[in-house]
């Protein structure tokens, strides 16, 4: 190694697909009501947002993004627990850091086994002890029902930052902001401007898919169709009981197709997710469909991925226009940061904020 030369690149390509907050910023009339009622809420599904709250913290994440220095302290004297008891790259980090921005400070547990659980102390009780110690949870767990186990049990808000195959709300939520960004006009029903979304994964499987479809039917007015793409010879049910009649219920125009590149041409957008967390391990779903630069995309579409990648996606997009993955996972710290103020009762610290 020259060690004369360790200097490195500060500046993000443009191609990064990260469009200007600003924009979207301006689409949104300011609300403050909606994100006040968030103070008195546990962060467990999708499902549990109406559409003009999650434009208000669409717009409160645009305004901390635009202009992230003027919100350094509203968390000061808040303590985040943050628990994850299955693997996280993104969403642990993400979350801290957005605490941390935020001035608060933040206590992590990484492994359950370091905590009274390895001694075979109920959820229940974890979560009292959790009353006294902080001001807000976020928890990844492999299991589905410790979140609800501890919910009973807690006066303090808690997020779910993944449940088994259940659910991701923010991952989800985080995926509406980058859709956003990218098309402010697809906000407003009023400006009649819509997508066709597809989405390379598993709903019944992958809670990130599920999560994002239930925060994505909020806006049917916005989406054209959706294209699930899926493997004919797989013989994982594509749709849990109920859960595709649910979306359509909504308004989402939902479709399936086993041919990617027949569809590609065709899609704005292109989700795509290959992992699925069971039990305490992943299975990886749809091995047979690739993205790369050489894929028949529409040459405006974008791509979003909740990431871990893995073969499915080709790192050659990375520097293509279409990579808007990475964009996502960035403004997962906005929103995160938008959705925390709110929880610990700190939203009137920030709504005047210009
Ligand atoms: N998107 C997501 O949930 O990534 P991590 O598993 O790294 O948190």
């Amino acid at each position: 190694m020259n060690v004369n030369d360790v200097s490195f690149e500060r500046e993000r390509p443009d191609v990064y697909g990260d469009a200007h907050p600003k924009a979207l910023l301006r689409a949104i009339q300011e609300d403050g009501d909606y994100l006040v009622q968030l103070a008195n809420q546990h962060i467990v599904s999708g499902d549990q947002f109406n559409q003009e709250t999650m434009k208000q913290l669409f717009r409160l994440a645009a305004k901390i993004e635009s202009n992230p220095k003027r919100f350094s302290s509203p968390l000061q004297n808040k303590i985040l627990i943050s628990a994850f008891y299955e693997p996280s790259t993104r969403t642990r980090l993400s979350f801290e850091s957005a605490w941390h921005r935020l001035g608060g400070d933040i206590m992590s547990i990484t492994d359950r086994s370091t905590t009274g659980i390895a001694k075979g102390e109920c959820l229940a009780d974890v979560a009292e002890m959790f009353n006294n110690y902080g001001d807000c949870v976020v928890l990844r767990d492999t299991q589905e029902s410790s979140l609800f186990e501890m919910m009973d049990a807690l006066r303090i808000p808690i997020i779910n930052a993944g449940n088994g195959v259940d659910e991701h709300p923010t991952q989800a939520l985080s995926d509406m902001y980058a859709i956003f960004k990218w098309c402010p006009e697809l906000i407003d029903p009023a400006n009649n401007t819509s997508i066709k979304l597809g989405i390379i994964g598993v709903p019944n499987k992958m809670r990130t898919v599920r999560s994002f479809l239930k925060c994505l039917s909020v806006f049917p007015h916005a989406v054209s169709e959706v294209v699930v793409i899926h493997d004919s010879a797989s013989e994982t049910e594509l749709f849990g009981p109920g859960q595709r009649e649910e979306l359509e219920s909504r308004g989402l125009k939902i479709t399936t197709s086993t041919d990617l590149d027949a569809c590609l041409p065709t899609l704005d957008v292109v989700y795509i997710n290959a992992i699925s967390w069971e039990g305490d391990t992943f299975n990886t779903y749809g091995s047979k469909f690739h993205l790369n630069a050489q894929s028949p995309l529409k040459e405006n579409a974008i791509i979003l991925h909740p990431l871990a990648r893995g073969e499915e996606l080709a790192t050659d997009l990375d520097h293509t226009a279409h990579n808007w993955y990475f964009s996502q996972a960035r403004g997962a710290v906005f929103l995160r940061m938008a959705l925390l103020t709110c929880m610990v009762e700190r939203a009137e610290r920030v709504i005047d904020v210009v």
